[in-house]
């Protein structure tokens, strides 16, 4: 293995209810990827609880980490160094996965390098695109998060659009209404492309998580039945603002509930969902066209989406611009992306010290 130098990236992720490790190869290549979700645990609360996801985190993080490197079939000596999310995220879960990582690299004195968890899911699409190099135009799309920027190079970005805080208060309120005393999410003050799905998934009754139950609901029923708005900001015609759509929905319901309309759950996701997606394709296709960038990827939880995935490709094509995405297991929560990028700042000689911290709300581009 050493007389070809390949780098061996050990990547730990625990930023949410995920916790993941893998072993990365040269940046492209993933030898493991192994994931424990907490998905079944939190769903009993109807969303994550902070608290709850870091002592699972403290519990899996050694056996997921030992797993990822016998399916890799590599020891730690192997390792090139340490890849690990610190931020932005949830502050305990992040700190799990810092800790873990610090005391490896300490342990075995191999280099350390915290990664931003968007960067993360920018670089899935490195996995199984092997001629994608930057610049690109990328749409990361997550629970948390939804950017439109320019992948200028490697770990560097231009933000073009992202969601508004104007719904900071809204999203607060609804989260501690409904759920007292526990912030669900917990790592934004946007309404994100994915807290939305999650927020009218719960008003709708299908519970936690929200985007892959309303995905699947969607498909039975009508995207054109009810005409939920679909939000573009005249004075930064790239930004996202999801609280109106949102909202749109819980007046629908309460109308229906009111009028003794009967409430169609399949149509009311369908129509949610045809709203997001417009909005998610417009305001990317109009960027590669302004910006003449004749690649586009998509990237987060909601880029996993098969509507979205569906009309972004059809936009695509219509307009001449190729279109990457990570495979559905890539764009979810994952610690082989956060290897890819790891190996890329690693390159970039990017190194952490000891006192490496979480910072639960890490902007993109910050060191
Ligand atoms: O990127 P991610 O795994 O975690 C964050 O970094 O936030 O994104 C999670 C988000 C959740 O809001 C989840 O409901 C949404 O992605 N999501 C989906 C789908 N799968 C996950 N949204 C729409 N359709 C899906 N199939
Ligand atoms: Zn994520």
């Amino acid at each position: 293995m050493s007389e070809t130098k390949d780098v061996l990236i050990l990547a730990i992720e625990s930023s949410c209810d995920e916790t993941a490790a893998a072993v990365v190869k040269n940046g492209r290549e993933v030898l493991s990827n192994v994931i424990s979700s907490q998905i079944a645990l939190h769903t009993l609360y109807g969303g994550v609880v902070p608290e709850i996801a870091s002592r699972k985190h403290i519990e899996k993080i050694n056996q997921v980490i030992e797993e990822a490197l016998k399916e890799a079939e590599v020891t730690l000596d192997d390792i090139d160094a340490i890849g690990v999310t610190y931020g932005p995220g949830l502050v305990g879960a992040l700190l799990v996965g810092v800790a873990e990582a610090k005391a490896i690299a300490y342990a075995k004195k191999k280099p350390l390098v915290g990664v931003h968890h968007i960067e993360g899911h920018v670089s899935a699409n490195y996995i199984e695109h092997p001629d994608l190099e930057p610049p690109f135009l990328c749409e990361i799309i997550s629970g948390g998060h939804t950017h439109l920027v320019i992948v200028k190079d490697y770990g560097s970005f231009e933000i073009l659009g992202r969601t508004r805080d104007d719904a900071a208060g809204e999203a607060f309120d609804k989260v501690a209404n409904d759920y007292g005393k526990y912030e669900i999410i917990g790592h934004t003050r946007d309404d994100a492309a994915g807290e939305a799905f999650d927020k009218v998934a719960r008003a709708i009754g299908l519970g936690y998580p929200g985007g892959p139950k309303i995905d699947k609901l969607a498909k039975e029923g009508n995207p054109h039945a009810i005409d939920f708005p679909r939000a573009h900001m005249e004075d930064a015609p790239y930004d996202f603002s999801f609280s109106g759509v949102k909202s749109a929905v819980l007046n629908h319901l309460n109308k229906c509930r009111m009028t003794g309309e009967p409430i169609v759950e399949a149509d009311i996701a369908a129509s949610f969902q045809q709203a997001v997606v417009d909005v998610l394709v417009d305001n990317a296709i109009r960027a590669a066209k302004d910006y003449h960038m004749d690649r586009l990827a998509i990237a987060g939880g909601v880029a996993s989406n098969g509507a979205l995935r569906a009309a972004m490709e059809a936009a695509c094509e219509k307009e001449g611009i190729r279109f990457y995405r990570p495979s559905p297991i890539f764009c979810t929560d994952n610690a082989a992306m956060i290897g890819v990028a790891a190996y890329y700042e690693y390159r970039k000689g990017t190194r952490h010290g000891w006192d490496l911290n979480a910072v639960p709300n890490l902007k993109l581009g910050e060191r």
